[in-house]
């Protein structure tokens, strides 16, 4: 390595990588036959400029470079997009290993939920936290995803469920760096506990949505028994979206409550989890521009059926992956692992979790214009793995496979001494 990190250099070559990966572009989600399609660069150099890629090519189509150029020495590695995260909820104050323990012993996730434990649980932290608490968190949480290979993430609110706090968590995700979505629909807080759903929603659009369309991008709701039905869910989406803000839901986790229908008539921009959805449900989604994301981390920690990634794939759908990285169904931050778990669970190919996980979760948050492929004009949002082959990415279960993360051309992250 020859160059500090902390600067973003003027010019920053990349060179004599065994291999670069990258899907190919596109204006919409890659889907079908198109998941797939990842190029593979052998011999490879990444030059960047002004923390942008300028170009991408074999070393020996590299032409001689005037000036001053820093250069990092790529032998032995290969490198990939930095990673795009488009479902967490990574803005949570403590954490539930207790749960998780019980779980262990037999008790369930819904159960624990219906007790006042599971998500109300983390309200209760994250709303004891604090501004600088909650910061603390997340930015801790935020370390461990860039450790991974994370350069952009989403994370959503939805652990605050009254005003201060929802918009707390928007604010403390806008300032790390995020991709705020809010969750104000996630559960029903105990104050409302008498009154009912349809009552918190009132007060959600009421109170909440004026200010939480000023900071997010997009809303979510938990559309699933036991949280929000659907006619709850399209009053609170209709009324986000008139306010400007993307819509997302969680759909078809634990039952088919009716999410992926409502997606489509609403122009979602992508229906979340689907480890319960049936065939109509596929042949609707691949027939849709909604984007089914899958958070195969998150059945794995829960013990639950894997989403039929790969029926919704020979139907065209448009998928991607994501951790879904929480404290109660998936304490996970890794799409690396999410890598391993669609290829070993999901049946998708290491190209195929590659596209899932970086242009398609950037079309997931309005980025693939920018982010998720390696090509010249998108930032240099860049993964070097410690292979020589980039298919470790999914093929290293768990393994610590990320060598250095660079975002916009800086090193954000590196094992480099
Ligand atoms: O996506 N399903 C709802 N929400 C999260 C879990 C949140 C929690 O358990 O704290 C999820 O799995
Ligand atoms: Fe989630």
């Amino acid at each position: 390595m020859s160059f500090s990190g902390t600067e973003v250099p003027a010019r920053l070559l990349i060179r004599d990588l065994v291999q670069i990966a990258t899907p190919r572009g596109h204006t919409a989600p890659l889907r079908g036959g198109e998941l797939g399609a990842v190029d593979v660069f052998e011999g490879a150099y990444l030059l960047c400029e002004q923390g942008r890629i300028a170009a991408v090519g074999a070393m020996q189509d590299l032409k001689p470079l005037d000036g001053e150029v820093e250069e990092l020495d790529g032998r032995g590695l290969s490198a990939i997009p930095g990673l795009v995260d488009c479902h967490t909820h990574a803005c949570f104050a403590g954490d539930r290993v207790g749960e998780f323990a019980l779980r262990a012993s037999g008790a369930g996730y819904e159960e624990l939920h219906a007790a006042g434990g599971g998500i109300l649980a983390t309200v209760r932290a994250t709303r004891e936290a604090g501004d600088a608490g909650l910061a603390a968190a997340l930015e801790r949480h935020v370390a461990w995803m860039l450790r991974s290979g994370t350069t952009t993430f989403e994370a959503k609110s939805g652990y605050g469920l009254d005003r201060d706090t929802e918009l707390a968590q928007l604010r403390a995700i806008r300032a790390a760096g995020g991709v705020p979505t809010w969750l104000g629909a996630h559960s029903v807080p105990s104050e409302f506990a008498d009154s009912g759903p349809p009552s918190y929603v009132d007060f959600l659009l009421a109170e909440v949505l004026p200010e939480a369309a000023r900071i997010a991008e997009a809303a979510d709701v938990f559309l699933e028994r036991g949280a929000f039905d659907v006619d709850e869910a399209r009053r609170y989406l209709r009324a986000c979206g008139e306010a400007g803000l993307e819509l997302r839901l969680h759909g078809d986790q634990f039952t088919e409550a009716g999410a992926i229908p409502l997606a489509i008539e609403l122009g979602a921009r992508s229906v979340d989890h689907l480890e319960s959805t049936g065939p109509a449900g596929i042949a609707a989604l691949a027939a849709s521009d909604v984007v089914g994301v899958l958070l195969p981390a998150s059945a794995l920690f829960l013990g639950r059926p894997m989403p039929p990634a790969r029926a919704l794939a020979e139907a065209g759908a448009a998928i991607a992956l994501a951790t879904d990285f929480n404290p109660g169904s998936a304490f996970c931050e890794s799409l690396p692992l999410v890598c391993s778990l669609a290829c070993t669970q999901l049946g998708l190919s290491p190209e195929e979790a590659l596209t899932a996980c970086t242009v398609n979760a950037a079309h997931v948050l309005s980025r693939a214009d920018r982010k998720g492929r390696l090509a010249a004009g998108y930032d240099a949002d860049i993964v070097l793995l410690d292979a020589e082959d980039w298919r470790h990415l999914a093929y290293h279960l768990g393994g610590p496979v990320v060598h250095t993360v660079l975002k916009g051309g800086r090193i954000a992250w590196t094992t480099w001494a």
